[in-house]
């Protein structure tokens, strides 16, 4: 104990003489105090996939007057648990029926809780393919809009459709979900997302790579901390609890973007907030896992953005909800002054929130250190004081048709319906795809390659030509990291070119070796020819038996184990692959069809209606409980199911009722 107050004191001493501002008051509760600084033989660090990070709080205790102003800016409340306290919804009035896919959305508040609610009516009014899930996390700080998240056991993260928009006060779909066949409750949220919403969170080493699972601790940060700029605080921490005055190791150890070159400064807010289309993420390279980028590294280094080309719309007219940096990039006062001239920093101290009242003043100070004395042209009946007010006004995003953001291209202004006009959710016509930054993208076939993956993942393999051209691309220019041959591989299975993915199969085992994931698609690959069975199968229950983590293993090999009529095999592996993801909805439907076989009608209704509550357009769902139904002699109940699923399933021409012959 003497030891621990003695090493406290040496650095309380050590920060009364470099002046920090140490007797501020610790007036908010959360506030982080003195006392509550471990020592260094207490210190938690982060281990794993991104190693050197502390709880973010301990910066907090010595440098107050950052923590305290950062916790009013956004970026410390992009992540976190929803709770009574942070309650910017409207509970009372917390329905919202969706007409084109015909579902009814409740939330409820239940002590800290939200529950979310989904259900539709049928023919008679009576709730059907009701889902129930309470809200594990909130993404995004509501000043625009809130996107609600639900954990699996599994540690897997799932959005749910519908989102509060805070400047309109209303619930409606999330983007992207404003459609008849949106997916529903069944949108997994990826380790990108979290990447730009969230401190990293504590994952094992090499349990971020592109080909990995997307599972999550049920622990994780809240919110984009300290350390997302500053870098991981390991050795700040250890020098200042190991009682050193050398200031200049104090302040080496840990980032100040300050000191960086404007690149590097830059990029510590790209890796976030530069994002040309909402449509095309950027490409990690290949030797890079998700949460392996620090800051004062290059980003290029790390992924690579593209921008896209649209038949129907200039760049110069395309607005998106996170277009900070893309947008501030195409302004004159950029484009005409020396490179750097005018940053993000420029206008923002990313700890502190510039109060409403002291913007105009703020902002324009900044405008006059290059427009002073400019002549302004009279803009009758108006002050001139307020330049954002006019030049970097807020306006309707097209990604997000709800949301109203500040406008950074610096421009003449625009007219009024065009700012913000109302407007309708719209898929881009995407014809063609460029590096934002061609200096910085790899040379020749490579660079090619990562341009094909950045057209084919989103869209999940089209246009097809793209996949032949990977294929060219990758045969002439061979490259030295199995993700590339990986992706083609997925295009090709989804494109059921069978032989085309078992001839990349072996390239990938004769360059890299052997690996669970070649196995696993080999099987899919021999599965789809039809001819070898009994080898795919064989390499299913080889991954099985090895205790593999992925569903779609599971799942397969529960459908391989069904075909060959092996009912509880195929059972015990169809409930594992629900175990690793609760969500899988065909899952449940097989599972359905095994219980059926073995004569488990009533069983079989509980899954098919669990596969509908999941997702109340799967047609064979609706085929599977109506069958049930009849052999349990609930002829009414199936009839209703019937009569439902003709209103609602992707396929309802399926589910009419047989005509009889004509006389
Ligand atoms: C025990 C007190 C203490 C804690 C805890 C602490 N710092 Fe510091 N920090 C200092 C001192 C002392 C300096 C040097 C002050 C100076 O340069 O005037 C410093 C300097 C800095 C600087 C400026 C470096 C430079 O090059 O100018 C940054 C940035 C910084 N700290 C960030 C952090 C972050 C992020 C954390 C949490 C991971 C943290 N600090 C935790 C005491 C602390
Ligand atoms: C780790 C990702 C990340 C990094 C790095 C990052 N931002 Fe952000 N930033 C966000 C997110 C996410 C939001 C939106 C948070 C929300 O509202 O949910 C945001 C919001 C903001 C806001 C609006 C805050 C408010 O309260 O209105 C500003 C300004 C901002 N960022 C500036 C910057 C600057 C400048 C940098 C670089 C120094 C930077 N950001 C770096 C992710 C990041
Ligand atoms: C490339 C980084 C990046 C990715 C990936 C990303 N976001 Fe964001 N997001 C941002 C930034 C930056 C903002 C800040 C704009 C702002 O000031 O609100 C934002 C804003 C938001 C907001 C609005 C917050 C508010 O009230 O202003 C929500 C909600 C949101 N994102 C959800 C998501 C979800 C869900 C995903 C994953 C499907 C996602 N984001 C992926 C960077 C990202
Ligand atoms: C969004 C990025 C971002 C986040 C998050 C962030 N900082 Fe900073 N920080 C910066 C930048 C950029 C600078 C350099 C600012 C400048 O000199 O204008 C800086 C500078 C500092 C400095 C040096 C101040 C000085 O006067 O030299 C300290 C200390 C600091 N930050 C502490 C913190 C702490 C503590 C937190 C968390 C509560 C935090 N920062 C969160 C970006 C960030
Ligand atoms: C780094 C210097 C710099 C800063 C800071 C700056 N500008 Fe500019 N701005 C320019 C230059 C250079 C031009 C192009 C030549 C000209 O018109 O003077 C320009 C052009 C403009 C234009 C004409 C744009 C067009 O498309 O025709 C407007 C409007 C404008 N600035 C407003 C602002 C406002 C408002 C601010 C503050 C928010 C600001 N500028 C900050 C340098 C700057
Ligand atoms: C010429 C000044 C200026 C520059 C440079 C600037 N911003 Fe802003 N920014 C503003 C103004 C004005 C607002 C709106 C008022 C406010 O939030 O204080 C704003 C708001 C934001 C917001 C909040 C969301 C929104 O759209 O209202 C984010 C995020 C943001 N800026 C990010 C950035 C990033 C990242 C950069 C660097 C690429 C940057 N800004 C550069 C002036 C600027
Ligand atoms: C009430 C709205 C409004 C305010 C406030 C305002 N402007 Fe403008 N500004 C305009 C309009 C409108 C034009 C275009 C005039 C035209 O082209 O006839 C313009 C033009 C400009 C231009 C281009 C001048 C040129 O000759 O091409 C610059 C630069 C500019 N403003 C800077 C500023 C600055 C700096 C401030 C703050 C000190 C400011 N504006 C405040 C509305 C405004």
């Amino acid at each position: 104990m003497a030891q621990w107050l003695n090493e406290q004191y040496r650095w309380i001493r050590l920060l009364a003489w470099v002046g920090l501002l140490f007797s501020l008051p610790l007036q908010a509760e959360e506030a982080p105090s003195v006392a509550s600084l471990p020592t260094l033989a207490n210190l938690k660090v982060t281990s794993g996939a991104a190693p050197g990070y502390v709880d973010d709080h301990l910066c907090g205790t010595c440098h107050l007057s950052q923590w305290k102003s950062y916790q009013g800016v956004a970026m410390s409340h992009a992540f976190y648990r929803p709770s009574r306290e942070r309650v910017i919804e409207d509970f009372a009035h917390a329905h919202y029926y969706h007409a084109p896919s015909q579902r009814h959305y409740e939330m409820r508040l239940e002590g800290d809780d939200y529950i979310f609610i989904r259900y539709q009516l049928d023919a008679a009014g009576q709730p059907i393919n009701r889902f129930e899930h309470k809200v594990d996390w909130i993404m995004g700080s509501g000043r625009h809009v809130r996107t609600y998240l639900y954990q699996t056991e599994s540690g897997e993260l799932y959005q749910l459709p519908i989102a509060w928009y805070t400047q309109s006060g209303q619930w409606g779909m999330q983007p992207g979900f404003d459609r008849p066949d949106h997916n529903g409750v069944l949108r997994r949220i990826r380790r990108e997302c979290l990447f730009c919403h969230n401190a990293y969170p504590e994952v094992p080493a090499d349990s971020d790579n592109y080909l990995d699972e997307h599972r999550f601790p049920h622990q994780l940060p809240e919110g984009t901390g300290c350390q997302r700029c500053h870098g991981p605080g390991e050795q700040h921490l250890k020098l200042l609890l190991g009682g050193a005055t050398d200031l200049e190791a104090i302040r080496s150890a840990i980032v100040n973007p300050r000191r960086l070159s404007r690149e590097r400064r830059d990029d510590i807010c790209y890796e976030c907030h530069m994002l040309p289309a909402v449509a095309t993420p950027p490409v990690r390279r290949f030797d890079r896992a998700d949460f392996s980028f620090r800051p004062g590294q290059r980003l290029s280094d790390y992924a690579l953005a593209f921008d896209i080309e649209e038949r129907d719309h200039k760049t110069v007219d395309r607005f998106e909800i996170n277009h900070h940096p893309f947008r501030l990039s195409q302004s004159r006062c950029v484009t005409e002054s020396e490179p750097g001239a005018l940053g993000c920093l420029d206008c923002h101290d990313p700890h502190v929130k510039v109060p409403v009242a002291e913007r105009p003043a703020h902002y324009r100070k900044v405008c006059n250190s290059c427009h002073q004395g400019l002549d302004h042209p009279a803009v009758e009946g108006q002050a001139l004081d307020d330049c954002v007010s006019c030049h970097m006004p807020t306006r309707r995003t097209h990604d997000v048709v709800q949301v109203l953001m500040t406008d950074h291209r610096i421009q003449k202004p625009l007219p009024e319906q065009e700012r913000i006009g109302p407007r309708q959710e719209q898929d881009p016509h995407i014809s063609n795809l460029h590096y934002l930054y061609p200096d910085q993208a790899p040379a020749g076939d490579l660079g090619e390659i990562y341009r094909m993956l950045a057209i084919l993942r989103p869209s999940g393999g089209l246009p097809k030509s793209a996949i032949d051209y990977l294929e060219k691309l990758l045969k002439r220019t061979p490259v030295d990291s199995p993700i590339p041959y990986f992706d083609l591989v997925t295009f090709q299975l989804k494109d059921q070119r069978f032989s085309a993915a078992l001839t990349t199969l072996d390239t990938i085992i004769e360059r890299f070796g052997q690996s669970d994931l070649a196995k696993e698609w080999r099987a899919v690959a021999l599965f789809g020819q039809g001819e070898e069975h009994a080898t795919a199968r064989a390499l299913l229950e080889q991954l099985a038996a090895g205790g593999s983590e992925r569903a779609e293993v599971w799942f397969n090999l529960g459908v391989m184990r069904y075909a060959d009529d092996e009912y509880t095999a195929a059972e015990e592996s169809l409930r594992h692959a629900l175990q690793l993801r609760p969500t899988l909805v065909r899952a449940w439907y097989f599972l359905g069809q095994v219980q059926q076989t073995q004569g488990a009608q009533q069983a079989a209704v509980t899954s098919y209606r669990t596969a509908l509550e999941l997702d109340p357009s799967d047609t064979r769902a609706y085929l599977g409980i109506i069958n049930a139904l009849e052999q349990v002699n609930a002829p009414e109940e199936a009839e209703r199911y019937r009569r439902h699923g003709l209103q609602v399933a992707d396929n309802p021409k399926l589910l009419a009722p047989p005509t009889p012959p004509s006389p």
